[in-house]
């Protein structure tokens, strides 16, 4: 039997998450639970049910204490942290949505965050961290974390969603405040990982191809929403004035700045496998620093950001967004 998988869910041939989310157009009509079940979990997760292949192995340095192993525990025990809120965060999504198109399409993004928390936390396991207890200690270790950037962050989706019971406007606060922001620090894992750690670059993968599909389709219900009311203009940048008042609170660039410092340290030691590897065309990983790293996620950000929001139809928003200083998690 063929099964041909659509282009944007196939492992091998969906586009980078950053080209993906900018140029990828896909409606909540479109990602319905038939998409979900036949191109995502019979197409991008079939024979990688729990997010790798098994084809590739984590290799032992991976596993031996220091800052390499340091700054992926760190990286994962975060994102675990984000994904499980963002699981929980959708419930009120589902619970808001306004037709069965967009409570299909908001259960399977549940399902997908969930998905994505097993996947990363799981692999605390793989690089070592023991199974019992895992759960209470990644909310130990990130519970500075917790309180500092992503409770405030939540409490910004719970507010528009469940307390003001505004659908669109939780649409706008995930897919350009909360995802649009993780985006670039996405596909910047994927390929700080991929030659280091074969399972880690893998797991980023298959959360970038979820990712394109979330940005595109958020980004559809608010460019769908602005055809059929106009007038709600404004009350869309309003949602985009609080988010960026939100992320101008927060004191993120320390959590990234450490865990890029340890990356740092740690891939000193393999210089050789990494001698030609490039992060972009004409850009060696091994010759990047931490902060220009963070320069370029925040420069990718950026232009996610223009593209996205010149197809919503909000181009003014682009200068609004601009204003905010550029944030990486
Ligand atoms: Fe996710
Ligand atoms: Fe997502």
């Amino acid at each position: 039997m063929t099964n041909v998988v659509a282009a944007e869910a196939d492992w091998d041939a969906a586009p980078s998450l950053l080209d993906g989310a900018a140029n990828v157009e896909l409606t909540v009509e479109r990602c319905d639970l038939a998409y979900w079940f036949t191109e995502v979990a019979q197409g991008t997760l079939r024979g990688r049910p729990l997010g790798h292949s098994g084809t590739v192995q984590t290799p032992e340095y991976m596993r031996t204490p220091g800052p390499l192993r340091e700054a992926l525990t760190l990286e994962l025990i975060y994102r675990s942290l984000d994904e499980e809120a963002a699981t929980r965060v959708l419930a009120d999504y589902v619970a808001t949505a306004p037709g069965i198109p967009e409570l299909e399409f908001f259960s399977t993004q549940l399902l997908d965050e969930a998905r994505h928390h097993m996947i990363f936390r799981n692999h605390l396991i793989d690089l070592g961290h023991p199974k019992d207890g895992l759960i209470e200690w990644i909310r130990a270790v990130g519970a500075e974390y917790t309180s500092k950037i992503l409770n405030p962050i939540r409490e910004f989706a719970t507010q528009v969603t469940r307390h003001e019971e505004d659908f669109v406007g939780g649409v706008v606060a995930f897919a350009i405040i909360i995802e649009g922001v993780l985006a670039a620090s996405t596909e910047l894992s994927e390929l700080k990982w991929r030659v280091l750690d074969p399972v880690a670059g893998e797991i980023a993968r298959g959360a970038a191809i979820d990712e394109i599909r979330h940005l595109a389709v958020g980004s559809s219900v608010v460019r769908q929403h602005l055809i059929d009311h106009p007038e709600s203009r404004e009350h869309v940048l309003e949602i985009l004035r609080r988010g960026r008042k939100l992320w101008e609170q927060l004191e993120d660039k320390e959590f990234v700045m450490h865990r890029e410092r340890l990356y740092q340290e740690g891939i000193q030691d393999h210089r050789e496998l990494l001698r030609d590897y490039e992060l972009f065309p004409g850009t060696r990983l091994i010759e990047t620093t931490p902060e220009q790293r963070w320069d370029i996620a925040a420069r990718w950000n950026e232009e996610l950001a223009d593209a996205r929001l010149a197809y919503m139809g909000i181009p003014e928003a682009i200068d609004l967004l601009r204003a905010q200083a550029p944030r990486i998690l």
